[in-house]
């Protein structure tokens, strides 16, 4: 099957910064599957996510995009100029123009109807992030690439919005690239999740990851364990895949962390 975007071999660098933010990364994501990236603020997630989309300059490696992708992205901050008002019915036709029922459903969708008429400046956080979503999803995209696209929501919101997310899916049969701390409910909705700290530390499904013995070390049987994936340590060099107790999970060159 071919990939919707497959990145190899990707680095990149920050103007002024001396070590890259990314280093020899491989990345694809193809139709219909949930990919999650986590990994320690500064990893480098939101840097990938826009080298992926062509937003940034490689230092080295190379991106493909099938031609013609439809994508559908929420960035993990958008700068709203505050003197300039805008109502979220024009919000939602920027960049492209779309008709009032089109407009309402989407906010129907992603629970908030009804807000058509109100100041995107005025709108809660949460209320704020569904919004973005339903601009999103207006493109019809066959890539949704989301970056930490629950800040702000409560925790009944972060259930919905995953189940919203897996319904979108089945529905349309889009694609999602997600960025994410919310690892307990990443776990469930992931098809693949990819631990990223400069380089991809780890990767594999989600019960291969949980499995991974950094993950049991420092979360007991019946505890939350999926934020170990998160805090494993990152201590030792190794560029071998690991198979330990029939959990193989692949680790990146110069991969830091423990078992
Ligand atoms: N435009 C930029 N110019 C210079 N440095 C940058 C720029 N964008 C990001 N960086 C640096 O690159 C590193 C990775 O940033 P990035 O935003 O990709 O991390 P992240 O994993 O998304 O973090 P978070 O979990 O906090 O969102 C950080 O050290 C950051 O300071
Ligand atoms: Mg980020």
């Amino acid at each position: 099957m071919s990939a919707l975007i497959q990145a190899t071999d990707l680095s990149v660098s920050h103007a002024g910064s001396q070590m890259p933010v990314l280093r020899g990364v491989d990345f694809r994501i193809d139709p219909a599957e949930i990919v999650t990236v986590v990994g320690p603020n500064g990893s480098g997630k939101s840097t990938l996510v826009r080298a992926l989309l062509g937003h940034v300059d490689l230092t080295s490696g190379r991106v493909r995009r099938m031609a013609g992708l439809r994508i559908g992205y929420v960035p993990q901050r958008v700068h709203i100029e505050k003197a300039l008002p805008m109502t979220v019915r024009r919000f939602l036709s920027l960049p492209r123009r779309v008709g009032d029922a089109e407009a309402g459903a989407a906010l129907a969708r992603t629970g908030v109807p009804g807000l058509e008429s109100r100041q995107i400046t005025a709108l809660s956080g949460g209320q704020f992030q569904r919004v973005l979503l339903a601009r999103a999803l207006l493109n019809d995209p066959q890539l949704l690439v989301l970056d930490e696209p629950t800040q702000g929501l409560d925790q009944p919101g972060i259930v919905a919005f995953y189940e919203l997310i897996e319904d979108v899916r089945a529905e349309t049969g889009a694609a999602v690239l997600m960025v994410s701390h919310d690892l307990l409910v990443v776990m469930r909705a992931s098809d693949r999740v990819v631990c990223l700290n400069g380089h991809v530390c780890c990767e594999g499904t989600p019960q291969v990851v949980s499995a991974a013995p950094e993950y049991r070390a420092l979360f007991g049987a019946g505890s939350p364990g999926a934020l170990a994936l998160y805090q494993h340590h990152h201590d030792h060099d190794h560029d071998h895949v690991a198979d330990e107790g029939g959990h193989a999970h692949r680790h990146g060159p110069d991969c830091r962390h423990q078992h």
